[in-house]
């Protein structure tokens, strides 16, 4: 489903990031660790198309990143890739549900996949241990902990065929964790999701097909 080629990426004051390459079947659960700073979340930010590539592409779904227009690329990504970002980016005043429901807004097959709108976001956040309660809740109100839960919730929705996970559970307790990892899993062994998956904790490998550690990777 998506196989990188040969990427390196240049920050304009940082020395060139050369990264493994990665593949990932449709369905595959991949999770990627490294020291901080190595180029995890450069690695998702290149796939989601967030940033532009410099050298080398990317291939998905038979489709190369190098030869889409960024029109069509922000297209293919709100169809394809649901994305839970390291620092998040909720929109702080909007509510809880109001969050979880701009992971359909700019994808028609996403939302073709939501019969019910509300209905489906209850059973996201039951399934991450949210209360209720705080649908109305603006996400600025919440613990961090619960604000990356409406970050997954998000990227969740609609069952995007590839979801980046960027530390999505670096804030919650080992029981929380577990939860959230079972159901996941649970989830996309019927929906043939994948998932790409970047965190520093070592006991959740088994929830896991491929593990990849940046850090034995020298260019
Ligand atoms: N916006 C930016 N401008 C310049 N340099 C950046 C920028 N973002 C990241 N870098 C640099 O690129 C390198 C890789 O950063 P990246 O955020 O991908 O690391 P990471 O592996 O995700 O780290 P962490 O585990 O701390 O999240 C770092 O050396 C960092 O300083
Ligand atoms: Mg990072």
């Amino acid at each position: 489903m998506l196989k990188t080629l040969g990427l390196e990426y240049h920050y304009q004051y940082g020395k060139k990031i050369v990264f493994p390459e990665i593949e990932v079947k449709k369905g595959q659960r991949l999770l990627i660790s490294g020291f901080s700073g190595c180029g995890k979340t450069t690695l998702l930010s290149l796939i989601a198309g967030a940033l532009k590539l410099q050298a080398g592409d990317i291939k998905f779904d038979g489709h190369e990143y190098s030869k889409m227009s960024s029109l069509f690329l922000d297209k293919f990504r709100a169809d394809h890739i649901g994305y839970i970002f390291q620092i998040l980016n909720l929109i702080p005043f909007l509510s809880v549900s109001e969050n979880i429901a701009l992971g359909i807004k700019f994808s028609k097959s996403r939302k073709s996949k939501v019969a019910n709108l509300n209905q489906e976001i209850i059973r996201l956040i039951n399934s991450l241990g949210l209360e209720k309660e705080v649908l109305n809740t603006p996400v600025n109100r919440l613990s961090v902990g619960q604000q990356q839960r409406v970050a997954v919730a998000r990227a969740l929705l609609g069952k995007p065929d590839l979801i980046l996970a960027d530390e999505p559970t670096s804030a919650l307790d080992t029981g929380t964790t577990k939860k959230f990892l079972n159901e996941m899993m649970e989830t996309f062994d019927s929906t043939k999701q994948a998932i790409i998956m970047v965190s520093h904790d070592a006991s959740i490998a088994p929830y896991f097909d491929t593990v990849i550690d940046f850090n034995n990777h020298h260019a």
